[in-house]
């Protein structure tokens, strides 16, 4: 299982252009030693944080981009702010919760901050080759936006759905749009989405000029390949952005 899982990660790094990456020789050895952290550590229990596929993800997209700053926003249970501590110790991460009182682990070289990451001040910071994960349940349009503002190249959204399975992630409307949605041609035409949760009817009117704004902060995308099958674990694969700065 591991090995196919390293495999995986080489195969994909062997064809993505999506942003420059420059994969260490030892992905098998790292993905055993990953797998063994994970084991041990608190993130094991399923609540609601990132599972094992993703946070290998994580792990290894860092390695291999080696990023100047990793933005985690949407800490939880510390999760996918240790995957990247284990990935690069050296590099800054600053992991950014509304509310950090779920974290489980404060992982060293980490630090957490209680606020939405668009209204901290990074002076001091080199951006020109930072990283951001969005697992955060907010509009994806926005964080594509703020993202480009602070001129940080390389993006990560978790729960990136098309407009045919978004609704369980879609939290009433505020977690939209997806990254999918401006990429979805079908949706040109279209004035509202229209959608039922929990009995109730939820209508999310479409900004054309605004998905149209967004589209051209997206320099090039890609979707991850899906590993659920060699796992077992069943995990939306993530989105990746590489950022249009101006
Ligand atoms: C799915 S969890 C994050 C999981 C975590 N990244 C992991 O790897 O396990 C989503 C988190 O986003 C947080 N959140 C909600 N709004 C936010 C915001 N505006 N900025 C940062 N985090 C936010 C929630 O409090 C919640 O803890």
């Amino acid at each position: 299982m591991l090995g196919a899982l390293a495999d995986a990660f080489d195969d994909w790094c062997r064809t993505s252009s999506i942003w420059p990456l420059t994969p260490a020789a030892d992905t098998a050895s790292a993905v055993e030693r990953f797998y063994d952290e994970y084991l041990a550590s608190p993130f094991r229990d399923q609540a609601g944080g990132s599972r094992f596929n993703n946070l290998l993800w994580l792990f290894l997209l860092t390695r291999a981009t080696r990023p100047s700053l990793i933005v985690d926003s949407g800490t939880y249970r510390g999760a996918s702010a240790w995957a990247f501590a284990n990935a690069e110790p050296e590099c800054p991460i600053l992991s950014f919760d509304i509310d950090l009182s779920s974290l489980a682990r404060r992982t060293p070289g980490v630090t957490f901050l209680q606020s939405d990451w668009a209204t901290h001040e990074f002076t001091g910071y080199d951006l020109s080759r930072s990283l951001a994960y969005f697992d955060d349940h907010v509009d994806q349009g926005r964080r594509l936006e703020e993202a480009a503002a602070r001129g940080v190249p390389w993006l990560v959204f978790d729960d990136d759905f098309p407009v045919t399975s978004f609704v369980s992630m879609a939290h009433d409307g505020n977690a939209l749009p997806k990254i999918e949605f401006l990429l979805d041609d079908g949706l040109r035409g279209v004035s509202t989405i229209s959608w039922e949760r929990n009995g109730r009817e939820i209508q999310w009117p479409i900004d054309h000029q605004r998905l149209e704004r967004l589209r051209t902060l997206i320099a090039a995308t890609d979707r991850l390949p899906n590993t659920s099958l060699i796992t077992g674990i069943h995990q939306t694969p993530y989105r990746l952005v590489s950022t249009a700065i101006k």
